[in-house]
């Protein structure tokens, strides 16, 4: 009769509407295939970035960094610290002694003003930050070594001596590309007659990290972020090296991976959503693979989503809001907080109406399956990357199974409620020979700039 005539067209209309759904997303969704292909790619790279003749065009840098040992718990001293170059800026005092690490933070602000202004504004802001932070603890009279965890890539020529290639993660400061960041902020210091404090190494983010859990875990020989932006680092073998002297022992290489596919051999996996947040941020073609994976971006690539599930009448009626339209609206804070277990749809509700977004109880459903396969395609990319790196240094061993620890921070990695999960499950999948671990950092780079610093000032007392 026509009840069944009208239940056949509620199914179809929905049969119809799910094969709608499922063409969107298609592109998002990476088979085991897929992955094997983007962490073989991912070892190309790394090799053209540790070759001496190829380096210069490789699109991962993998950067020496100076670093040759993980910690061995002789370190000892109180150090200043800076993390700058994630959510937050942030200063520490960092004392190290045989007992153990103990530190005092303070977070401070960087206005996008600054950020995106001249190197002088941020490098004078940074200074007056410090004096603050000293006044405040009390460290006004001494002169302390500082190890400043700065993460954007570097050349580096010693610990204490960091050109910056470029600007990643929405900072722009003007004069500063091609610079020395350790004089830099020396220069500032000057210009502020601030004398409390020596500069003596800095490190990326992924190496403060390794550093922090390693003092803790002798394994840790992997640091991963997964926060603002993504990157890695690693022991690598010198005799691998090829773009620093000498064949012994091992150096620390930060991969600076986010630009993986910068050079076009990521192009197959690229959606039509990345293109267009790509072309939306302040280095369009840069940081193509960060922008697939980290939490400055996920938020984004989501929104594009929307905008075309509604273009397609899948989603709010076909009605897009204003606030739809408005960039980085959605913030990663929000992907993990739609996709936590058990959060009743009607909590989805609650939070896409604060956006103004008048959802139904559909709407909410199709949302959630949308931060689900934007979410599930960055840990699955993170996982292929390294799993090209521990299948790199099981064979520069020549192990049959490799054991060991990656130290890992970052908002994205700590907040998500799967990432770390399917990031675990695919890496498993890709590198059955690895045997891995994750350790999360406490205050990971602030330490680990303080354990180098740590180093780097033994070796010059060494020295005078
Ligand atoms: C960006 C930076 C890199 C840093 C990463 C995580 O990719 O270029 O140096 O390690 O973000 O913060």
């Amino acid at each position: 009769g026509r009840g069944a005539a009208m239940v056949t067209a509620v199914a179809l209309r929905l049969a119809a509407q799910r094969r709608e759904v499922d063409e969107v997303l298609a592109p998002l969704r990476l088979s085991h295939a897929d992955l094997q292909k983007v962490q073989a790619l991912m070892r190309e790279e790394m090799e053209r970035g540790l070759c001496k003749e190829t380096n210069a065009s490789a699109s991962v840098r993998m950067l020496p960094t100076y670093v040759s040992h993980t910690p061995d718990g002789t370190e000892q001293g109180d150090f200043l610290a800076l993390d700058l170059g994630g959510t937050n800026f942030r200063v520490l005092v960092v004392r190290v002694t045989e007992e153990g690490i103990s530190m005092a933070s303070e977070i401070y602000v960087i206005p996008v003003a600054i950020m995106q202004g001249t190197g002088n504004e941020l490098f004078d802001h940074i200074i007056d930050c410090i004096m603050d932070f000293q006044t405040k603890q009390n460290l006004v009279t001494e002169r302390l070594p500082l190890g400043f965890t700065f993460s954007f890539p570097c050349q580096q020529v010693g610990l204490d001596k960091a050109l910056l290639l470029t600007w990643t993660k929405g900072f722009s400061a003007s004069g500063c590309v091609g610079q020395d960041v350790v004089q830099l902020l020396r220069d500032a210091a000057q210009r502020k007659q601030h004398l409390g404090m020596k500069v003596v190494a800095l490190v990326n983010d992924t190496v403060g990290t390794m550093m922090a859990c390693g003092y803790d875990d002798p394994k840790c020989e992997i640091g991963l972020i997964v926060g603002t932006g993504t990157n890695a680092c690693y022991m690598e073998e010198m005799k691998n090296v090829g773009t620093v002297e000498g064949d012994q022992g091992r150096m620390c290489i930060n991969m600076e991976w986010g630009a993986f596919g910068d050079n076009g051999c990521l192009d197959h996996i690229f959606t039509h959503f990345d293109r267009v947040v790509d072309e939306t941020t302040i280095n369009p073609g840069k940081q193509r693979f960060e922008k697939l994976i980290s939490g400055m971006y996920l938020g984004e690539i989501v929104r594009q989503i929307l905008l075309v599930m509604t273009e397609k009448q899948l989603l709010f009626q076909g009605k897009p809001s204003p606030k739809l339209q408005t960039k980085d609206i959605f913030q990663t804070k929000f992907l993990s907080t739609i996709e936590l277990n058990g959060l009743a749809l009607r909590q989805i509700r609650a939070i896409l109406s604060e956006l103004e977004l008048d959802a139904s109880f559909e709407d909410s459903v199709l949302m959630r399956e949308v931060c689900q396969a934007v979410s599930l395609r960055a840990a699955q990319l993170c996982a292929a990357g390294l799993a090209a790196v521990v299948e790199k240094m099981r064979e520069n061993r020549g192990l049959e199974q490799l054991s060991v620890t990656v130290g890992v921070d970052g908002t994205l990695y700590k907040l998500h409620p799967c990432f770390s999960q399917n990031l675990q499950k695919t890496l498993k999948d890709l590198a059955p020979n690895c045997n891995v671990s994750f350790l999360l950092s406490e205050d990971g780079s602030g330490k680990g700039a303080a354990l180098v610093a740590a180093v780097a000032s033994r070796n010059a007392n060494a020295m005078q």
